[in-house]
Formats: C-alpha cells, sequence, structure tokens
C-alpha cells in the first residue's frame, strides 16, 4: 500500500518524502513540475537511498490521474499541489481557481472512484485573514484576503463536503504558519523562481551576496519592534506534522482542522539579526512601504496538534536560520537551473523512477 504524494517535487513535499521515506512508507510522487525541479526527487533519493514512482501529471488531466490509481496501490494521498503565490493570484485568479480547486476537485472524484477516502490537505494560515486575536486557534473567524487565501478556504470547505457525504471519508487540512529552512543535508531547500516573495529567501540571497539589500515593508506596525511578526516553523517539523496528520487519517474517520506552527512570533527585524549571527554575514536593509494585503502579527496557538496529533516542533530559530544558510550557500543556484539562450531550463537527470502517463 502506497502514499500518493501530490506535489510532492515541491518545497515541502519533498521534505515531506524523506520523512515518510525515513519511516518506512512506499510513497508515489504526482507532479507537473510547474513550480519545481525533478532534481529535487533525485536528491530526496539520494538522501534516504530508496527509490520510488514518480508521474509526471498534471492535475487537472483527469485521464493520465486516474492511470496513478489504476496502476497503484494507494491508500492515502498527501496533497500538496498548488500554486501559492499572493500576489501572482492577484492577478491570474482564475488560473488559481482552475489549478488549485478544479486540481483538488479531480483528484477526490478519483480517490472516491478508487475508494481511498484518507487525505492530508495543505491549507494555510492565510484563511484567518486579519486575525481578531492571536494566537489563532483553529476555531478562529476565517476571511481570506486575497484569491490564493480563497482557494485554500474553498477547498477545505468541498473537503467538508465530501466528509458529510460519506463517513468513511478522513481527512486532516493542516493550516501552515510560515515555513522556512531545509533538510539538514543542505541538499535540498526552497528553490523559489525569480525574485523571492518571501522574507526567508529573501533575507538568504541578501546574505549571500546575490541581492543588494533586503526591502522591510513597514515598521510603524504594532508589534514589538514596528515590523511584522509571523510564526516561523521549520520544514521538517512541518514534514514531520504530516506523518503524524497521516497516522490519524488511517485510524479514524471524519474531517478535522489542525494549525501547524510554534506557536512564537518573531519580527521581520529579528529573523534578520538572527540570519546574521548565524551565518557571518550582514543583511542591509532599508525600511519602506507597507507591502498591501499584509497583516501586522499572526501566529499559531498550536496545542490542537500537540493534544490530538501527539506533534510538536522542536526546532527553534537559530536552527531555521542554519539550516536555510546552509542551503542557500552551497546552492546559489537552486537546484542548479541555469538557464539558456531562450531562456528554458537546462535538461536535468530524473530520479529512478519516473514515468510520464
Ligand atoms: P511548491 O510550489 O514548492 O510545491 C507545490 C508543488 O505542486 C510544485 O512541485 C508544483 O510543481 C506542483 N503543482 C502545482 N500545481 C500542480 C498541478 N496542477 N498538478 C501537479 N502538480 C502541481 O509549494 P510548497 O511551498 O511546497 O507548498 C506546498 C503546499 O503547501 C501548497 O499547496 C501551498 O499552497 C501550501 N502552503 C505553502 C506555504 C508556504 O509558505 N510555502 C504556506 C501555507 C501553505
Ligand atoms: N517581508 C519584508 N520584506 C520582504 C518579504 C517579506 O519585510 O522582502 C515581511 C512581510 O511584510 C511580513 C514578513 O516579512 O511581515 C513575512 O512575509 P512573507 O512574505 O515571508 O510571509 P507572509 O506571512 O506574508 O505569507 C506567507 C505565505 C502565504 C501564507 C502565509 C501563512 O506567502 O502564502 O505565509 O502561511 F499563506
Amino acid at each position: 500500500m502506497a502514499v500518493l504524494v501530490t506535489g510532492g517535487a515541491g518545497y515541502i513535499g519533498s521534505h515531506t518524502c524523506i520523512e515518510l521515506l525515513n519511516e518506512g512508507y512506499e510513497i508515489i510522487v504526482l507532479d507537473n513540475f510547474t513550480n519545481s525541479n525533478p532534481e529535487s526527487l533525485k536528491r530526496v533519493e539520494e538522501i534516504t537511498g530508496k527509490i520510488f514512482k514518480t508521474y509526471e501529471v498534471d492535475l487537472l488531466d483527469k485521464e493520465s490521474v486516474k492511470e496513478v490509481f489504476e496502476t497503484n496501490n494507494i491508500e492515502s494521498v498527501l496533497h500538496f499541489a498548488g500554486l501559492k503565490a499572493v500576489g501572482e493570484s492577484v492577478s491570474l485568479p482564475l488560473s488559481y481557481y482552475q489549478n488549485n480547486i478544479t486540481g483538488t476537485v479531480i483528484l477526490c472524484e478519483i480517490m472516491q472512484e478508487y475508494g481511498v477516502k484518507n487525505l492530508v490537505f495543505s491549507s494555510s494560515a492565510t484563511v484567518y485573514g486579519t486575525p481578531d486575536k492571536v494566537p489563532i486557534k483553529e476555531d478562529s473567524k476565517l476571511g481570506a484576503t486575497n484569491p490564493y487565501g480563497r482557494t485554500k478556504h474553498m477547498i477545505e470547505e468541498i473537503l467538508r463536503d465530501v466528509a458529510f457525504s460519506d463517513p468513511s471519508w478522513s481527512i486532516a487540512l493542516l493550516r501552515y504558519f510560515n515555513p522556512i529552512g531545509a533538510h539538514v543535508s543542505g541538499r535540498i531547500g526552497e528553490d523559489p523562481n525569480g525574485i523571492p516573495n518571501n522574507l526567508m529567501p529573501y533575507i538568504s540571497q541578501v546574505a549571500a551576496g546575490k541581492r543588494q539589500q533586503l526591502q522591510i515593508f513597514g515598521n510603524d506596525y504594532p508589534t514589538k519592534d514596528g515590523t511584522g511578526v509571523r510564526d516561523y516553523i521549520h520544514v521538517v517539523d512541518l514534514a514531520v506534522g504530516h506523518l503524524k496528520a497521516l497516522e490519524k487519517v488511517q485510524y479514524t474517520k471524519g474531517i478535522d482542522t489542525f494549525n501547524l506552527g510554534t506557536g512564537i512570533g518573531y519580527s521581520v527585524l529579528e529573523m534578520v539579526e538572527t540570519f546574521e549571527q548565524v551565518s557571518g554575514r550582514t543583511v542591509p536593509y532599508s525600511i519602506t512601504e507597507r507591502r498591501s494585503g499584509d497583516i501586522s502579527i499572526c501566529y499559531a496557538d498550536p496545542n490542537k496538534a500537540r493534544e490530538q496529533l501527539n506533534w510538536q516542533a522542536t526546532r527553534g530559530i537559530e536552527k531555521m536560520c542554519e539550516d536555510t544558510w546552509r542551503w542557500q550557500y552551497h546552492h546559489p543556484n537552486g537546484y542548479d537551473n541555469k538557464l539558456n539562450i531562450n531562456n528554458e531550463r537546462t535538461p536535468v537527470q530524473h530520479a529512478a523512477g519516473f514515468f510520464n502517463v
């Protein structure tokens, strides 16, 4: 029996594949590589010493997804595949609704058809919108403020309807806070396309000398030092949280929601300071206008996951910065996607069990 990992080549998916393989799970990866590189999967094999099947398939291609279920004995699905850039979702809302929502509906239709009803879904703290109070509990009011966030909220609702329609489904909705860091080997990590949108990859590229300076979006928030506060969580802690959620969906029925965060908020300036200490580099910055749509402060109440999933983040902020820096230092160009003259990626060697349906 295998676990299907959609979006398994991406940042969080690839780290979760390592934890799954180390725990002895058989995995199958499905990804269209729209925002990832097959090299990440080759490295997952290298780190774990295990091989697995990978399907280069788009979730919107129903027949190909069906073929993956037809040819494999799938028991559970970890569903990471989706588009995730907030700004891009504002300019391309239909692509986000199509990819994230239709992709999930197709996946669930096929799961239903094949009697596979255990699902762990990658939701996001963005569904809380502007929180009334912190720490944020799972039953706080929801209200995403951008199309990306609304896809996550809508998918949560769709999955609730699915679970209520058929009690044999078992679904965990995981609301991640701000994943950062990388595998301790320094061999896999976050590999953003172009200019990073998120704080951590931006800081690490400035520290590496790839970008001149960080722009800090506002220092007049009602926070400890005026800069935005977030709950940063090590991607490996997040990956481990998925294994706990997987155990839950395999042994219980129904649908439930869990925050995956540390419960601690750090400001942008604290992140810069810690990164400088850990890397021994300076991170020049300037203060600019607030970024439209940003909230001042956001951190989780992670107690439900601790009590019900027996999961807790264990890696602190120094470790998050240290592991990010190791990956950045050794991979100034991410997975070495040197662009050729036509702006195309150079071909990469695929992982061992690579399938095109
Ligand atoms: P990522 O972009 O690195 O990984 C997503 C993967 O899904 C990529 O490999 C991409 O190629 C694949 N994919 C996208 N659309 C697909 C499709 N139609 N068919 C097949 N594959 C497809 O992103 P990530 O940071 O690893 O995030 C994983 C999930 O977690 C996403 O759903 C994201 O929305 C969610 N999430 C991420 C964050 C974050 O800050 N990274 C925070 C909260 C939630
Ligand atoms: N920031 C800067 N400069 C930058 C980038 C970010 O000052 O160049 C600040 C932001 O203003 C914010 C903090 O750093 O105060 C964190 O910003 P990120 O962009 O790293 O993260 P967000 O909290 O804005 O959003 C992220 C993901 C969302 C996800 C959310 C919650 O981008 O998709 O975390 O999980 F929904």
